[in-house]
Order: structure tokens, then C-alpha cells, then sequence
């Protein structure tokens, strides 16, 4: 159980707002935020490479957290200043060669999507787009069918960015082992709001980032990368900390996901990540699991029951991201009156989910997303909220 109260303690703007921002940015903890901004302090009165410095030894926690995080080893975890490039890391990097097809399904993150599209064209590298079942999720037996003698790598989301679906990750996992295939996972929105274990979600590479339902700072990211895999497969591009200079011709990579890393970084927002990870393995990933899925639900039953509000999100699993409309007002219009109301939401556009919200018919949604330390109080204030707008 999460003490609600203490949370809530943790986190002073909930005094001001009803944040249901957490897959934007979430609200730091104050943990996080004095974690961090003492370090900026150090950096000012020491230098910034003193104070690194002096901060070594918390820094190598970034990765035995982590890896406690994911049930991984530490070796296996590298620090990317957000998901989108520690995916890139990974994905550029991958030997794929003209006519290898990859499995991707429309809930597939807007970059990611974007960075297949750049690679099959300069690669010549075909796309299987995998249909969505009855319910919204990716169709496994789909999957399986499409899956031939070319295929190589299947890049899925477990939670999208544009909705409350869950995809059944392991369960793709176990397919893709199966046929041998790389499995790259972006679980940008479930790290922090889900318990991820790498072993049973059976990826080759997973990619997150620091701000979301970590709750850690901007700017920082995280990057899995199985051992087998880096012993066979080398970084996008590297640099003085990804490799060591060995010859007028030579080069020695970095001991594991290390390589993946960039030598220059925001050591404060590392510094605060850590203790972004420490907090929620404080709390307990299935205790949070449970606490923002509850929320969720409650969150949608709540705006079921306005009048002229749809709600929009698929899956047969849900998470704690609720995207809803309301008839009569367009999506940025409701999310910016919100605002005024020391509400925060964000908006999802068709350009963000192009494949999955074309397909529905949808032009953009209002995206509300909970997270542990908001209340069935907050929920019932932004149901009447929206329904009084
Ligand atoms: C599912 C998903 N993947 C990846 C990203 C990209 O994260 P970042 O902005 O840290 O690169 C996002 C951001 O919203 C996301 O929702």
C-alpha cells in the first residue's frame, strides 16, 4: 500500500494543481528535486568536473539501480539523455541489411517510427506494419503469421504515447525469441507506472526515459541492451567514453551498455534519476502498478458519466494514460481552459500518432494521465471540472 499522504507530502505543487501530466513530465519528488539541485549548487561553489567528481561513486548507482529496476545486470544499463536517442543508439546500430523487414504496429512511438521510415529508405529495409486485434493491442497471431524467412526485428511500445493501452509485451517477446528475431521495446510510458522485468518481457534492447513515470528530472534517459547483444552488435556512432582509442588504427569498446553512453552529460540529472529509481523501488513497482491502473479506471468511469465526453482508449489491459474528447470543444481549447484552472493535461495530435489515430477517425485527443500520488478527490474535481467547461 502507498501511504497517499506522505507522497502527497513529497510533492508541494500538489497543494496547487491537479497534476494529470505524468506521461509529459511527471512532478519530481522531493527526494529528486534536493538531489539535484544539490548538485547544481556543487558544481557552482567546486567546478562541474570537481564536483562529478566527487559524486563518482553515487554515480556508478545509476547502474546497479537500474538494473534493480529491470531485473538486469548492471552492465547491461547506460545512461542517454532521453529515450529517443537511447532507442536511436541501439536501433541505427542494428546490422540490417537491404530487403530485412521489420514488425511494427501503429501504436509504435512517433520517433521510432520515424527513424524506421529513415532507415528503410536509406537501407532499403521493408516495414511489416502488424494490425491491431478486436481490442486495440498489437495482434500476436498477426504477428506471428507475418513473421518470414527476412524478417529480423520487432520494435514495439508497451505503452503509447497516445492512449491507455498496454501491449502485451512478454508475450510478443516470447514470438520473437522464438523466431530468433531482435525485439526492441520503447517503454517510455511504462517505466516508473509498470513492473518491468526484462527476463520475462524477453527484449533485446529497452529504452525509457527520466522525466516521465520515473518522475526524475528532464533531460535524462535510460538504455537496456541484453548482454548477448552487445557482443555482437556495436553502437549507432560512439565517442571517448563509448570506446577507448587503442592505436593509430584501432579502438576497444567500453565494457557493456557503457559504449552506448555519451562522455558529456547532465551529471545533475543522473544524479537525480538515481534517486528517481530509488523512490519508486521505495514504494514498489506492483504497489504502483496497482495504485495508477486503479486510478486510471477511476479516472475513465469518472469521465465516462460527463455528458458529450468519449473516452478513447484501447487494450485489453489499461494503464493510468486516459484520452478522452468532448463534443463541442476542440482538444487544445479544453486542455488550455483546463490550464487556467490549475489543471494540467496534455494534447495528443494526429501528427504524434498518425497511423494508430487516422485509422480512428481522430483528429486529437485531451490526454489525462494520473500517477500514484493523485487522488479519487482529484479525479471527481476534474470530472465536474470538464463537464462545468
Ligand atoms: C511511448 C514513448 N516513447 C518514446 C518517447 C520519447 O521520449 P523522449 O522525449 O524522452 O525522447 C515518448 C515521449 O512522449 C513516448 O511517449
Amino acid at each position: 500500500m502507498i501511504d497517499v499522504e506522505a507522497v502527497r507530502a513529497d510533492t508541494p505543487a500538489c497543494r496547487d494543481l491537479i497534476h494529470f501530466n505524468n506521461a509529459g513530465a511527471s512532478l519530481m519528488p522531493r527526494p529528486v528535486a534536493e538531489a539535484l539541485h544539490r548538485h547544481l549548487a556543487l558544481e557552482e561553489t567546486v567546478g562541474g568536473y570537481e564536483a562529478e567528481s566527487r559524486a563518482e561513486a553515487e554515480l556508478t548507482t545509476f547502474y546497479t539501480e537500474f538494473a534493480a529496476l529491470l531485473n538486469a545486470r548492471a552492465d547491461e544499463i547506460g545512461y542517454v539523455e532521453n529515450a529517443t536517442r537511447a532507442w536511436d543508439m541501439a536501433f541505427y546500430g542494428l546490422p540490417l541489411k537491404p530487403g530485412d523487414r521489420i514488425l511494427a504496429h501503429a501504436s509504435e512511438y512517433v520517433s521510432n517510427y520515424l527513424g524506421l521510415l529513415h532507415q528503410a529508405k536509406r537501407r532499403g529495409l521493408e516495414i511489416d506494419l502488424v494490425p491491431s486485434d478486436e481490442t486495440g493491442q498489437i495482434d500476436l497471431a498477426a504477428m506471428e503469421r507475418l513473421i518470414g524467412p527476412r524478417t529480423r526485428l520487432l520494435a514495439l511500445t508497451h505503452v503509447p504515447t497516445q492512449g491507455g493501452l498496454v501491449n502485451p509485451a512478454a508475450e510478443a517477446g516470447r514470438i520473437a525469441k522464438a523466431q530468433g528475431l531482435i525485439y526492441m521495446l520503447d517503454a517510455c510510458q511504462s517505466a516508473g507506472q509498470i513492473a518491468l522485468d526484462v527476463q520475462a518481457l524477453g527484449c533485446d534492447v529497452l529504452s525509457g526515459t527520466g522525466r516521465k513515470f520515473l518522475r526524475g528530472p528532464r533531460g535524462t534517459g535510460f538504455l537496456y541492451v541484453r548482454r548477448a547483444m552487445l557482443d555482437t552488435v556495436e553502437p549507432a556512432f560512439i565517442d571517448l567514453r563509448a570506446a577507448d582509442w587503442t592505436g593509430s588504427g584501432s579502438y576497444a569498446l567500453a565494457p557493456g551498455a557503457r559504449r552506448y553512453e555519451n562522455w558529456e552529460s547532465y551529471i545533475a540529472g543522473r544524479i537525480g534519476l538515481i534517486h528517481a529509481v530509488r523512490y519508486a523501488r521505495g514504494l514498489g513497482l506492483p504497489a504502483i502498478e496497482a495504485r495508477v491502473r486503479g486510478l486510471g479506471a477511476a479516472l475513465r468511469e469518472a469521465l465516462a458519466s460527463v455528458q458529450g465526453v468519449a473516452v478513447h482508449d484501447q487494450g485489453a489491459v489499461k494503464c493510468g494514460i486516459v484520452t478522452f474528447a468532448k463534443a463541442g470543444e476542440s482538444a487544445p481549447a479544453l486542455a488550455a481552459r483546463l490550464r487556467e484552472k490549475a489543471i494540467n493535461v496534455s494534447v495528443t495530435a494526429q501528427s504524434s500518432a498518425l497511423l494508430d489515430f487516422s485509422a480512428r477517425g481522430i483528429d486529437a485527443l485531451v490526454r489525462a494521465s494520473v500517477h500514484y500520488y493523485n487522488t479519487e478527490d482529484e479525479i471527481g474535481r476534474f470530472a465536474d471540472t470538464v463537464a462545468s467547461l
